[in-house]
């Protein structure tokens, strides 16, 4: 049998327990890797997500730490040293937000999302390097098609994807001389719990609508978004770097994005 590609690698999956962070580390878990499984509000599937890992032979340590409050995420950088003492892969994939139009934000949801989906990267990226010094690390932050596209209600989330962006270049950047590799993936429309927080998909029929409108014929599946992260985590994607990767079965290409207003 041949060892897997990513063995004795280590990978912080944040948001791990459901939807599209879950599929990342199973995937990168599949490969090889032990996890380190971040959750904030529901323990039941990080827990869930940790056991399926080990269940193929990997360590994994379920941490709770909301990404957007720093002590919090530098008590579960403290875990990480403390647990395996370096770090590989670094994904930062939880997202929150509050969906509503731009004159009736807060300054309390602008803090909120902000400092979860854009801030988060940065000061995890300050705890990781030390870690991954002398192992070739890589990070793979998950945007949105709203970073550059205005979607319905998603103007502070659109402007912490836009944020998260642009740090992924700069940390490329400024992390190469570390030898690690900043990239970003954005998905396209991925079924998962995420949505349900967007009123036009209380249209049941919208997602058929959506994935006859790809290019690809179906919409992306977590385990999509999952195989690329594996592959800008892997030696053939080490000279992409700060670029953010469309996952979205040709949608963008023909101006069919997530939840777009005529969808
Ligand atoms: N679904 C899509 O169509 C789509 C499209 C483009 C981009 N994306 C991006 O893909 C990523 C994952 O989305 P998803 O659809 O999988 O979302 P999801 O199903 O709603 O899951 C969100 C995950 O993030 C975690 N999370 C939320 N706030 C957190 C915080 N403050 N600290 C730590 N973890 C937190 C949740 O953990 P708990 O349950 O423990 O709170 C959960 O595991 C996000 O960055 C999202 O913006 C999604």
């Amino acid at each position: 049998m041949t060892t897997p590609r990513y063995a004795g690698r280590i990978a912080l999956v944040t948001g791990a327990g459901r939807g599209i962070g879950r599929a990342i580390a199973l995937r990168l878990a599949a490969e090889g890797a032990d996890l380190v499984v971040d959750f904030f509000r529901n323990r039941q599937p990080a827990e869930e997500t940790a056991e399926a890992a080990r269940a193929l032979g990997r360590r994994a340590l379920v941490v709770r730490a909301n990404v957007g409050d720093l002590p919090a995420l530098e008590a579960m950088f403290q875990a990480v040293r403390q647990e395996y003492g370096a770090l590989d892969f670094l994904i930062s994939n939880a997202a929150s937000g509050y969906n509503r139009p731009a004159l009736e934000q807060t300054v309390k949801g602008w803090d909120w999302t902000m400092n979860i989906n854009a801030r988060s990267l940065l000061f995890a990226a300050q705890q990781a390097v030390p870690l991954m010094q002398g192992r070739g690390g890589r990070m793979v932050a998950i945007s949105s098609p709203g970073a550059g596209r205005v979607l319905p209600e998603y103007v502070v989330v659109g402007a912490s994807k836009a944020a998260l962006e642009a740090l992924v270049r700069y940390l490329s950047v400024e992390l190469s001389p570390h030898g690690i590799v900043v990239n970003a993936i954005s998905p396209g429309v991925v079924p998962t719990e995420a949505l349900q927080h967007f009123a036009l998909t209380r249209d049941g029929a919208i997602f058929e609508r959506l994935a006859a409108r790809t290019p690809a014929g179906r919409l992306v599946s977590p385990e999509d978004v999952a195989g690329v992260v594996a592959f800008l985590c892997s030696p053939e994607a080490e000279m992409i770097r700060g670029q953010v990767l469309a996952v979205d079965g040709g949608a963008s290409l023909l101006g069919t994005s997530i939840l777009d207003r005529d969808a």
